[in-house]
């Protein structure tokens, strides 16, 4: 449920990135678990650390780092967002969800999120791209939840089309130049911090989904409320399989991430320079 404070947080934090920053580039990317090696691309002009940010939430988790960088991907500006916070590190969807709120408030139109995830479709390998086309949403919670900012977005907002049909052709467009193949599919986010049982991942599978992760759904929300298009990329990072499954270690997530990161860079780079 959104706390009272919430809107004043999100404003406090967009105004001081906006005090930072003179013009605001209308692109953001975030950068989730092992993907960090996009930073390599970007002409960074500043970087704030999110702990200079008000009311930022700081990731309690190693794996990822904490700072939004301005610069550049192939002169066009953008904002990257190193890091970011989840459910399962015990902060609320809000709260989650407050970088994007801000980046929205800041005049941000498109956003590419990225994440690490396991795939439950067997035709998936680990190292694979996936553009997501679509979610369903297991979290068991909302960013959207509460009272309705209505300055900021609808109380029911549409969700016929989250991931941007327009942009994901763009982004077709960008692997097939590039000869980066990709797979397009639909992922269910789920809270974690546990990776799922066998039945848990016979559900998912059942349920039609094609990845799981445990991000991006409420970051997809908060953006799409806002009237924010939407790209999103999970690397596949574990084979699911549903009838041998085997164990899975945060090290094998941050290696099969490290390792697509080159295919991601250049597929990233081709869509900038085609948004
Ligand atoms: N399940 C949930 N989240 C994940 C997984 C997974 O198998 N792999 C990477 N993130």
């Amino acid at each position: 449920m959104m706390a009272p404070d919430y809107r004043a947080r999100v404003e406090a934090a967009s105004q001081y990135l906006r005090s930072q920053i003179s013009e605001f580039p209308s692109t953001a990317i975030v950068l989730g678990t092992g993907l960090d090696a996009l930073i390599s691309s970007v002409s960074v002009i500043s970087e704030i650390p999110y702990v200079d940010i008000p009311h930022f939430p700081v990731s309690t988790v190693q794996s990822h780092q904490g700072s939004l960088v301005y610069g550049t991907i192939e002169s066009q500006p953008i904002i990257l967002l190193r890091g970011r916070v989840h459910l399962y590190e015990g902060y609320d969807a809000n709260t989650v969800t407050l970088p994007v709120r801000a980046l929205g408030l800041c005049g941000i139109k498109t956003l590419v999120l990225t994440n690490a995830c396991g795939a439950m479709n067997p035709d998936y390998k680990s190292g694979d791209i996936v553009l997501l086309k679509d979610h369903i949403n297991m979290m068991g919670h909302n960013p959207l939840e509460g009272p309705n900012v209505d300055d900021w977005g609808p109380r029911f907002p549409d969700m016929s089309d989250p991931y941007s049909s327009s942009l994901r052709d763009l982004v077709r467009r960008a692997a097939n130049d590039a000869r980066i193949p990709i797979q397009e599919g639909v992922y269910v986010s789920v809270v974690g911090p546990n990776l799922e049982t066998r039945s848990e991942y016979i559900m998912l599978r059942l349920l039609g989904a094609d990845v799981v992760g445990m991000s991006t759904v409420p970051e997809v929300l908060a953006a799409r409320h806002m009237g924010i298009s939407v790209i999103a990329f999970s690397v596949v990072t574990d084979e699911c399989s549903l009838e041998d499954l085997q164990p899975i270690s945060l090290d094998d997530v941050l290696a099969a991430a490290k390792k697509a990161s080159p295919k991601l860079i250049s597929l990233i780079k081709g869509v900038i320079r085609l948004i």
